[in-house]
């Protein structure tokens, strides 16, 4: 598969995406049962994960999406700009964050500090993806997809420089 100059390989196919899909959502399902949850998505990258995530999802819970910018091309920048967007307050809820990859962890860094400062009930991760040898901070996370390694990947909402969203499955890297 070719994503602009990149030339890309399969590497976790739609079936074994929504396989899994179906798991971290019992998860929640059960964890959150009674808590009325405010899932709160990352723009662009997580928009495809948190629509499928959201049809197995059987609680009472709220959806919104934010919006940042920390990741350039292949890189992740580390500077932090603001996010867009909760417009929904979230003092004393408990607050789902809905990510496509956790690479170096800026950017679920920044959120939760910027989070935390409304004060709200609880702040817990869900991650379709997850690079541990990438990461710069401690970071508790309680529901990852899958764990990979180290190399870039594109598809289902993930991009390489703007494209590659649309695809389907998640493609890893080519050596
Ligand atoms: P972090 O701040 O370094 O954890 O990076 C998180 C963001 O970088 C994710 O939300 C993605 O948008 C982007 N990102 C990290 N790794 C990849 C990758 O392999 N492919 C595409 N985007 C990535
Ligand atoms: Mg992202």
């Amino acid at each position: 598969m070719r994503v602009k100059d990149l030339d890309f390989n399969i590497y976790l196919t739609q079936e074994k995406i929504q396989q899994e899909l179906v798991r971290l959502a019992a998860a929640i399902n059960q964890d959150f049962a009674d808590k009325e949850p405010i899932f709160v998505a990352v723009l662009n990258g997580a928009f495809i994960f948190m629509a499928d995530l959201a049809r197995h999802v059987t609680i009472p819970s709220e959806i919104t999406f934010v919006k940042i910018k920390s990741y350039e091309q292949l890189q992740s920048t580390g500077e932090h700009r603001e996010f867009i967007g909760l417009e929904v307050p979230i003092r004393d809820r408990h607050v789902i964050i809905v990510e496509d990859i956790v690479d170096s962890g800026n950017t679920i860094k920044f959120l939760l500090e910027k989070f935390e400062e409304q004060y709200p009930h609880s702040i817990s991760i869900v991650t379709l993806l997850f690079k541990p040898d990438a990461l710069r901070h401690p970071l508790d996370l309680p529901y990852v997809g899958f764990r990979i390694p180290n190399d870039f990947v594109v598809g289902y909402g993930l991009d390489y420089d703007g494209f590659g969203r649309n695809l389907p499955d998640i493609y890893k890297i080519a050596d």
